[in-house]
């Protein structure tokens, strides 16, 4: 029987293969959790025939298969290398080098395999167990088992496509996709379009001729399967839910966000996760929980932290309030905070994968809800619905501590605002926020100004008791539930 590898390589020998400066390829997102093996560089630079090519990402020029090539290339003093380029997204790059490495070559540990698979069930949650096998090596079994283990939820509706692309079984949900990007970037190409959006080349073609004739581009057949999705769905929303942690009625209304697709992928890598503390420099959280206790909170009172990542707010206010709610929506940050949960034995925190929006509180209201540098992360629409939500989770009278990248300056002085904030950045991203690091905040993320924040808290019904700023960029607020 013919595998989905040998289909998909047998696909990739096909493509043309070109010499590409070594200086133009920037190292990959490799699975290999050792690093390269310095000897297999060797024998392989010892070679006298040519190396095979290496497999690159056309959009990034990232090395998708092939390090080891590339490094003896190097070390034999080759300034060109053979190449053969792969048409597709990131996440399916990261695949591909995942399958491409787990298959041939020095071939991936039995930890390789493992910790990709976890990467890939996290930060590609939707992917079904048989992509996840067939390019891990591992047995679907075993990808269900860490599915379960993890606590992603399953949405097995793909395929894994012959040249190493998935594709979504739903073809509407891929052709919505393709239409949403072909008018955020018109002239981008057919084949980016096709790579990114997980559908076939013929149909981002069929889109992009509909779009630009005028015609509706989702052709009737699948018009009349979306009507049936949403006669679905609405009756979904008639019937009763019980509400748990989690899970929030209103996430199933086709115009919910999606809040891990805006969750910042760095919150999703585990290997991010991992030197979150260090690269926030350790924070201190005395003075949140100085801050609570004086406004009336005691060891009765129950805390929801909303964004928690790592936990260091979560852990310390363990020791000082009854009940303690930490919520992260990426689950690499919620694996980490289980663990230190659990390896400091505490019974009073309870960890919930869920985000400002779908996080359903449970039991009697809270005192006080916390959120630091992760409201930002949501547009202004959506933060004032969280707002919202949060003052739904809290008792009148309960506080709301909000730390966040809140900017308080009129537009016209962001440039000298900017760089005068640019200027504290740090040196070394692993021990602090760099230029680069605010360069992307404020391209990608959503940090509103303090006169566009400020109403939305009062539209929740909050009063605010004080607003501090650092810096005219970082706000520490306050409020209280009316
Ligand atoms: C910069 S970190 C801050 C973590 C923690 N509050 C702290 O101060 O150390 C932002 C966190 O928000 C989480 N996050 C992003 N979007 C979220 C959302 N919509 N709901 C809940 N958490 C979210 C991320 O996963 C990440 O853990």
């Amino acid at each position: 029987m013919q595998g989905p590898h040998s289909r998909m390589t047998g696909a990739l020998e096909s493509f043309a293969e070109t010499m590409v400066p070594v200086s133009a390829l920037r190292p990959g997102d490799s699975p290999r959790v050792g690093g390269e093996d310095l000897e297999h560089v060797r024998a392989l630079a010892a070679l006298e025939t040519p190396l095979p090519p290496i497999v690159v990402h056309r959009t990034t020029m990232r090395v998708i298969d092939g390090r080891h090539r590339v490094r003896a290339a190097v070390l034999r003093g080759d300034t060109e290398i053979a190449v053969r380029f792969f048409d597709g997204s990131d996440a399916d790059a990261f695949l591909l080098s995942v399958q491409l490495n787990a298959t041939q070559g020095l071939s991936l540990s039995p930890i390789d395999r493992a910790t990709a698979a976890a990467r890939i069930l996290e930060s590609q949650p939707h992917r079904s167990d048989q992509v996840i096998a067939a390019v891990t090596g591992l047995s679907r079994r075993v990808v269900a088992s860490m599915r379960k283990q993890i606590g992603v939820s399953a949405t097995p509706r793909e395929r894994l496509l012959e040249d190493g692309r998935t594709r979504p079984m739903n073809a509407l949900a891929g052709r919505r996709r393709a239409i949403k990007l072909l008018k955020e970037n018109p002239r981008a190409s057919l084949r980016t379009i096709a790579g990114a959006a997980g559908v076939a080349l013929g149909t981002a073609r069929d889109v992009r001729e509909r779009l630009r004739t005028g015609r509706d581009p989702i052709p009737p057949r699948l018009r009349e399967l979306a009507r049936r999705q949403e006669r679905l769905r609405s009756k979904e929303n008639d019937s009763p839910r019980t509400g748990s942690s989690g899970e929030n009625p209103t996430m199933i209304k086709s115009w919910m966000v999606d809040e891990l697709a805006y969750a910042g992928p760095e919150h999703l890598d585990p290997a991010f996760v991992a030197g979150f503390e260090a690269k926030q420099g350790y924070p201190d959280p005395t003075g949140d929980l100085d801050v609570l206790t004086g406004s009336g909170l005691n060891a009765e009172s129950t805390v929801v932290d909303l964004g928690a990542g790592t936990g260091r707010f979560a852990l310390a206010a363990a020791s000082r309030f009854r009940r303690v709610v930490a919520v992260d929506v990426s689950p690499a940050m919620l694996r980490y905070l289980e663990e230190r949960v659990a390896d400091a034995g505490l019974a009073n925190v309870e960890c919930v994968r869920a985000g400002f929006l779908s996080y359903a509180h449970e039991g009697p209201p809270a005192d006080a809800v916390y959120t630091r540098n992760a409201l930002h992360q949501l547009p202004d629409f959506w933060k004032a619905l969280a707002l919202e939500r949060i003052g739904g989770i809290l008792r009148p009278g309960g506080v709301l501590r909000l730390h966040d990248l809140i900017f308080d300056f009129q537009p016209g002085e962001a440039d000298q605002v900017v760089e005068t904030w640019f200027a504290g950045a740090a040196e070394d991203p692993a021990r602090g926020y760099t230029r680069d690091d605010f360069a992307e905040h404020l391209r990608t993320e959503f940090s509103t100004f303090r006169w566009l924040l400020e109403p939305m808290l009062a539209a929740a019904g909050f009063e605010i008791v004080q607003a501090e700023f650092t810096r005219s960029v970082y706000g520490a607020y306050t409020c209280v539930k009316r």
